[in-house]
């Protein structure tokens, strides 16, 4: 565990401190007592299950729920069927609120069966208020309830659940502090996503996220660099540095540093071997972020750059302040600079007003443009942002139609383009047994594609060579190659 504390050095007798994360930590060693409680009454540890919806960022909170509820004593486990369970929720799309109530519905059968089990939901639905209300009016089973700006206070709010009967919810309005120095956990020990800010001050005309993640705040470089030696001290190759829109990072800060710094900085951290960054959001892409990703030997080339609409009259609907013709000419910018980089991209389809003609200028940029891979989205209704209000919401047959046209021609592009390093030797950065076939390795280049190929676990992990003889549409098929020295 990262930034491991000793609970048995606190004093749980003692007042609670007031200052964090002195006070979680506090909260951890009362929850711990409950643990060896649990332990004494029923011959084994508690267990938990956690599962995360949406984004990087989200995972990577759970991470930090995950340490805290393993650094209490309690156990990881992979079914439901556990003492506690904790979703830590999506709110982007009508989706991914659809997905939590259908599990919690199945979750209020088992807590019938099992009356000692605990709930407990977080994240981003939780700044709802609407979605809080109705918890609380169907869902009355549900045991905790905490938002995305107070999740760093598990360890109290589930002492002071465990304390009562009642269930407990407290969800912030905001905030604009970043605690530092929590426990962390990962999933995997030789990558880690970094969060280098929070929050989005963007206020797209979709985008809920603004809302549920509240004001862009950026965190200190220091902390950031300490994290990322810290991580590197303990195995990590590759990290991921986090952020709703990376290329605004630092401007808010008191001593102002640009995102290109920043990375700067992070290349320097000695064991760190590749870097990767999200979201970056085309307006705020600077000529020297890309001179620093091509002068760069860490820097994977990989930029995830969305675009939203290929129409600029629906861009503007859309608040995103570029135009198609900007979105195209940085595209090409960047691959003049760094000419294997692979770009990806996201893309919304029925955004309100959006006309045939405004599609296809959609479909034109794809084509032109030359996408590793996209994820599309259909446009998603979300209450309190300004999209949901206009007219010319667009009927769900013509979006369906349109969706699946798009989804054809960016797999078509897609395998056209990504298949560009077939029969080279490239560097593979090991992650994985092959979920079909355990004699399979899987594992990316820089450029994020999978490759796999025969090899034993005992990669995990390292970079190794690989040749990539084959390339199957999106992943490419391949054998370990001559391994240089000094890996
Ligand atoms: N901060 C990132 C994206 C975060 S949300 C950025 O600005 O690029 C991830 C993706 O979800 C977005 O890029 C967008 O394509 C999609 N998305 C967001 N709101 C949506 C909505 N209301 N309906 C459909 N897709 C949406
Ligand atoms: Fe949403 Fe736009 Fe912020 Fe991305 S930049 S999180 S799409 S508001
Ligand atoms: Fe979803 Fe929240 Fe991320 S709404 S996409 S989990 S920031």
């Amino acid at each position: 565990m990262e930034n491991e504390i000793n609970l048995d050095k606190i004093d749980i007798n003692a007042e609670s401190p007031t200052e964090e994360p002195a006070r979680q930590y506090y909260f951890m060693a009362k929850c711990r007592e409950w643990v060896f409680e649990f332990e004494r009454k029923n011959g084994r540890r508690p267990c938990f299950f956690t599962q995360t919806f949406g984004c990087q960022m989200n995972a990577r909170d759970s991470e930090k729920l995950v340490a805290v509820l393993s650094g209490i004593g309690m156990v990881e486990t992979d079914s439901e069927d556990a003492d506690f369970v904790l979703y830590n929720t999506c709110t982007v799309r009508e989706n991914a609120n659809l997905r939590v109530y259908g599990r919690l519905g199945q979750l209020g059968v088992k807590k019938k069966k099992n009356p000692g089990m605990l709930i407990a939901l977080c994240g981003c639905m939780m700044q709802e208020k609407e979605v809080v209300d109705k918890l609380k009016r169907s869902y009355p089973f549900v045991d905790l309830i905490f938002g995305t700006h107070n999740i760093f206070q598990l360890a109290e709010l589930l002492y002071l659940r465990l304390s009562g009967k009642k269930p407990v919810i407290e969800v912030w309005d905001g905030t604009d502090k970043i605690v530092e120095n929590l426990p962390s956990e990962r999933k995997y020990p030789f990558k880690s996503g970094v969060n280098i800010m929070f929050g989005c001050n963007n206020f797209c005309s979709y985008c809920i996220v603004p809302y549920v993640r509240g004001r862009e705040r950026s965190r200190q470089p220091e902390e950031i660099i300490r994290e990322v030696e810290r991580l590197a001290a303990d195995g990590v190759v590759e990290i991921m540095l986090l952020g709703q829109n990376v290329n605004s990072y630092g401007k808010t800060l008191m001593h102002p540093i640009s995102f290109a710094e920043l990375l700067t900085q992070v290349e320097k951290v000695e064991g760190i071997k590749r870097i990767r960054f999200m979201t970056s959001h085309p307006k705020d892409l600077s000529d020297e972020l890309i001179a620093v990703m091509k002068a760069s030997k860490k820097i994977c080339p990989h930029l995830h750059l969305p675009l939203q609409s290929g129409s600029s009259r629906i861009l503007k609907a859309m608040n995103r302040k570029y135009t198609k013709e900007q979105y195209i000419a940085l595209a090409k910018k960047i691959k003049q600079a760094i000419p294997e980089i692979s770009l990806t991209t996201d893309i919304i389809v029925g955004f309100p007003g959006e006309t045939e003609e405004d599609f296809l200028e959609t479909m034109d940029v794809v084509g032109m443009v030359g996408f590793d891979s996209a994820f599309t989205f259909i446009y998603s209704k979300r209450t309190g942002t300004p999209a949901a209000v206009m007219e010319n919401q667009v009927p769900e047959d013509v979006v369906k139609e349109r969706f699946d046209r798009l989804l054809k021609k960016v797999q078509e592009t897609g395998a056209k383009v990504s298949g560009r390093q077939v029969h080279t030797v490239q560097e593979v950065l090991v992650e994985e047994v092959n979920d079909h076939d355990d004699r399979m390795m899987t594992g990316r280049l820089g450029n994020n594609t999978v490759v796999h190929f025969p090899g034993t676990k005992e990669l995990i992990g390292k970079i190794v060579r690989v040749s990539l003889d084959e390339f199957k549409g999106f992943y490419y098929l391949g054998n370990l190659a001559e391994q240089k020295k000094n890996r």
